[in-house]
């Protein structure tokens, strides 16, 4: 995890690398630091903990950032990126885990050089130096990456050289170009305002910008730079006049779900064929993105009468036996560089199965490694919660199995129907869910239950309220919390209720088991019911019933974090796209 930018040009760089950070801080906030050169010195500022509001900013047109979700090392200044060499000519910031790190460590102390923090990034810099003695920058870089086991991207500065270096395998980094300028960065947005000319870097490629000229090389050869023009526009990563990023990307599903939909007819096409050819349909995700996959294989059942298997992309390597080059799978995730998805689909490629992703971000590792790719098109989710990236998926996902049972335009027609009960919604019940979030606040645990479609919607409601709001929260189908979890409901135990025209007389049954022992019933449903001690209505939209559901579960995580002085957009311990298994 971690976010890094990089920046050198004819301005200043503290303040477009500060800015940076704060755009990249959802990939994690346990400390944070930027480094910039000043002629022949280097200024270093690090810090734990968040980012300030402001900065005093320094001069300097070469330099770079970090900010830090912790892996190797605790949470210290000592530990907080940039690092250096032993002799303190190069600063790096790093992404990523080195895994023969012991080993390198002990390597690095047989030439002298004893290692000054807990981190795996003081290797490299000190590997540089090393290899520098004998050889050019290009050189050692290569000689450097070449030892490392793991992931890694990585950009760093030179006490007495005005240039910028950088190298990636397994872990992001994106190029952002200018006349005159060169930013690096973990993510698109970090550099949006200055540029929209994106260079995606393969795994193995290094490079270094010096004279306004950049060269990237792949295995010791030049390679030439691919420009590609990003569409996203700088507002979309703004948090503009809403108080945080978390209800802006609640509120924006009205257009992103619409948005997610609107795809080329040719490869929705080309995805459904597949699908339909393939011998054992795999959906593979991690978090929020493998509960998409769960609803996606009660959808592929109901409307395309279609069996799919779901796997955890982490548990993926148990089923490699069952895998033949006419099997598919469909990796799902936000990101598109999630590390345990791309350990699956790697394990996948071996055996020769095709690989069709849904991701939010456009070359991606996990975009690169597909055959095919369906891009979300939600725009910057820049809270660390998935919220309309889940949705977008949820969409996607309904709409190719409408597309499997040759129903393209029926789906189509549900998700847009959907999407316009969204506004009304979202102003009805925000009153209501936020006095029940008052009600809630100080709760030990809520569970949900649901059947059939709603059943998926409780695991990822149970995700959000934990995530955000750090109560504990489990989600049920509803014909299982009385196998053993009834055990914890006490008088006035909150149970969210997910109720449908399908699943209602049964779900309402285990409603009323709950209720008896004194469970406090929160009912999401169309239609109200005496056994409701609050009562949430959401409309009733069949297939759609888990997009519209979403709703309301986001907004009360919201509002329980608001209530128990959480932050929504950064909660603790966790990052936005987790690049470590
Ligand atoms: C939860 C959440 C995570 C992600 C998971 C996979 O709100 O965001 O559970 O869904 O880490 O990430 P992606 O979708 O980027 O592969």
């Amino acid at each position: 995890m971690c976010g890094i930018i990089g920046y050198y040009g004819d301005k200043d760089a503290y303040p477009i690398l500060f800015k940076g950070l704060k755009i990249l801080e959802y990939r994690g906030y346990d400390s944070w630091g930027i480094a910039v050169k000043q002629q022949k010195n280097i200024i270093l500022d690090k810090e734990t903990g968040h980012l300030p509001e402001s900065v005093i900013s320094k001069n300097g047109n070469i330099g770079i950032a970090h900010t830090r979700w912790a892996t190797t090392g605790k949470v210290t200044e000592q530990n907080a990126h940039p690092h250096t060499s032993n002799d303190e000519t190069i600063y790096i910031v790093h992404n990523g885990i080195i895994e023969n790190y012991a080993e390198l460590k002990k390597y690095l102390h047989t030439l002298g050089i004893i290692l000054k923090t807990q981190t795996d990034t003081e290797i490299i810099p000190n590997l540089i130096t090393h290899f520098l003695k004998n050889n050019d920058l290009k050189n050692s870089i290569e000689k450097t990456t070449k030892l490392i086991k793991g992931s890694y991207a990585f950009v760093g500065i030179i006490k007495n050289r005005d240039e910028l270096f950088f190298a990636r395998d397994g872990s992001p980094l994106v190029l952002g170009k200018e006349k005159n300028e060169l930013f690096l960065a973990s993510d698109v947005p970090a550099f949006l305002e200055y540029t929209k000319n994106a260079i995606f870097l393969n795994d193995k490629d290094y490079g270094i910008y010096s004279n306004k000229k950049l060269v990237i090389f792949h295995n010791g050869e030049k390679i030439n730079e691919q420009i590609t023009k990003i569409n996203w526009t700088v507002e979309q990563a703004k948090k503009g006049d809403h108080p945080h990023f978390m209800i802006k990307e609640i509120n924006e599903q009205k257009h992103t779900i619409k948005t997610a939909i609107e795809q080329n007819p040719e490869l929705i096409n080309k995805v459904t064929k597949e699908i339909e050819n393939a011998f054992g349909v795999f959906f593979v995700g991690c978090g929020t993105s493998y509960h998409a996959c769960i609803s996606a294989s009660y959808q592929f059942a109901h409307i395309a009468k279609k069996h799919v298997n779901v796997i955890l992309a982490s548990e993926f390597s148990n089923y490699s036996d069952f895998l033949t080059n006419n099997a598919l799978m469909i990796a799902v995730s936000q990101s598109g560089e999630t590390a345990d998805l791309i350990d699956a689909i790697k394990i996948a490629k071996q055996k020769g199965v095709k690989i069709i992703s849904i991701i939010n971000s456009l070359e991606s590792t996990i975009d690169r490694l597909s055959d095919l790719s369906i891009i979300m098109n939600a725009g910057p989710e820049i809270c660390v919660l998935s919220t309309k990236s889940y949705t977008s998926q949820l969409a996607i996902l309904l709409l190719l199995a409408y597309s499997t049972a040759n129903k393209l335009n029926e789906g189509k027609k549900l998700i847009e129907q959907t999407t316009q009960q969204i506004p009304d919604l979202i102003e009805t019940i925000k009153p209501k869910l936020e006095l029940l979030a008052k009600k809630l606040k100080n709760k030990k645990s809520i569970f949900l239950i649901g059947r059939d479609l709603a059943y998926p919607s409780t695991l990822e409601g149970a995700l959000k309220i934990k995530e955000v709001s750090y109560i504990h929260a489990e989600g049920f189908a509803g014909g299982e919390l009385k196998h053993g979890t009834i055990a914890l409901i006490e008088e006035e135990t909150p149970v969210i209720v997910l109720t449908t025209d399908e699943t209602r007389d049964l779900i309402l049954g285990n409603a009323r088991e709950v209720k008896a022992r004194g469970a406090f019933i929160i009912g999401i449903d169309s239609k109200n019911s005496e056994i409701y001690d609050e009562f949430l209505q959401v409309p009733e939209l069949n297939h759609a019933n888990p997009i519209i559901m979403m709703i309301p579960l986001q907004l009360l995580s919201y509002y329980l974090a608001i209530e128990r002085n959480c932050d929504p957009d950064k909660p603790r311990n966790l990052a936005k796209s987790v690049t470590v298994r």
